[in-house]
């Protein structure tokens, strides 16, 4: 569905992605694992159109969303396209209330009617939404906040969704229930591209893993062969050293997998 290939990304002339391939299914929560720096955040701008506006840019390869060459569509073209991002940080209208984040989330791609109706589901998914609804989303907790940045992803009733950090600085507890929702929104048909520090909570919900150091691909495999991984088990600890035991016979090892 979503195909990367080869892909190259600088902020000016400082190499933040390297040569990346990838593929993400529908149905399938595909997990971006990696140390900060790895290059996780500038990989999700880049698919989803926003790269330019932090002074990035690609330089080489391709991605492409059901054929469609998204490094020339602009960022709310690619969201009607079907692709839709959870940014790093949640980042909600804290001024505005919950209904009126939801609402912005639909509002480029669909009718008042269809709006409505996936307002309905989304506050289905996560009831929480429906009690705060009329409050500033600024009050919400971290974790509610998350919930609605992507439940506003979910309005744009997207084939792609891609999520940063979502775990990040959130209650274990509600971190946990944000992954089951996320599986849930998989198994719907999405196709999901996690991206997460927290390895252990990617691996219980993932069919697929990228393991990411330096801008490349250190690895790459089936989750459950990442569940007792030497290098995952370095990545997570953000050591700089390069991985001594082979991760598993069924990924595929390339690149470099020290950057630091
Ligand atoms: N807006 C930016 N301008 C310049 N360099 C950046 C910018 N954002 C990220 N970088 C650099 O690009 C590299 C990858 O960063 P990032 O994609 O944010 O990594 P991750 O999300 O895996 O922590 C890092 O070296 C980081 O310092
Ligand atoms: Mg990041």
């Amino acid at each position: 569905m979503l195909n990367v290939e080869s892909l190259a990304v600088q902020y000016g002339t400082a190499d933040a992605i390297n040569g990346i391939s990838l593929t993400i299914d529908p149905g399938r929560v595909t997990a971006l694992l990696g140390n900060n720096g790895a290059g996780k955040t500038t990989l999700l701008r880049t698919l989803s159109g926003t790269i330019s506006m932090h002074g990035g840019q690609a330089v080489r390869g391709s991605v492409r969303l059901e054929g469609r060459d998204l490094l020339r569509t602009p960022p709310d073209r690619i969201v009607r396209a079907g692709l839709a991002q959870v940014p790093e940080g949640r980042r909600v209208f804290a001024s505005l209330t919950v209904e009126e984040n939801l609402h912005a989330g639909g509002l480029s791609v669909k009718s008042r009617k269809d709006i409505e109706r996936s307002m309905a589901e989304v506050l289905e998914m996560f009831p929480i939404l429906r009690e705060r609804s009329a409050q500033s989303a600024g009050l919400l907790s971290g974790g509610e906040q998350q919930m609605l940045a992507i439940g506003r992803a979910l309005m744009s009733t997207p084939k792609v969704l891609l999520l940063d950090e979502p775990s990040l600085g959130i209650a274990p507890m509600v971190a946990k229930e944000i992954a089951a929702t996320v599986r849930t929104i998989a198994d719907s048909g999405v196709a999901v591209l996690l991206v997460e520090q927290n390895t252990r909570l990617a691996l219980g919900i993932a069919d697929q893993v990228y393991a990411i150091d330096g801008g490349t691909i250190a690895a790459e495999g089936p989750a459950a062969d990442f569940a007792d991984s030497e290098l995952l088990r370095r990545l997570s600890l953000g050591g700089g050293t390069r991985a001594r035991t082979d991760p598993g016979s069924a990924m595929r090892q390339g690149g470099k997998t020290s950057h630091d």
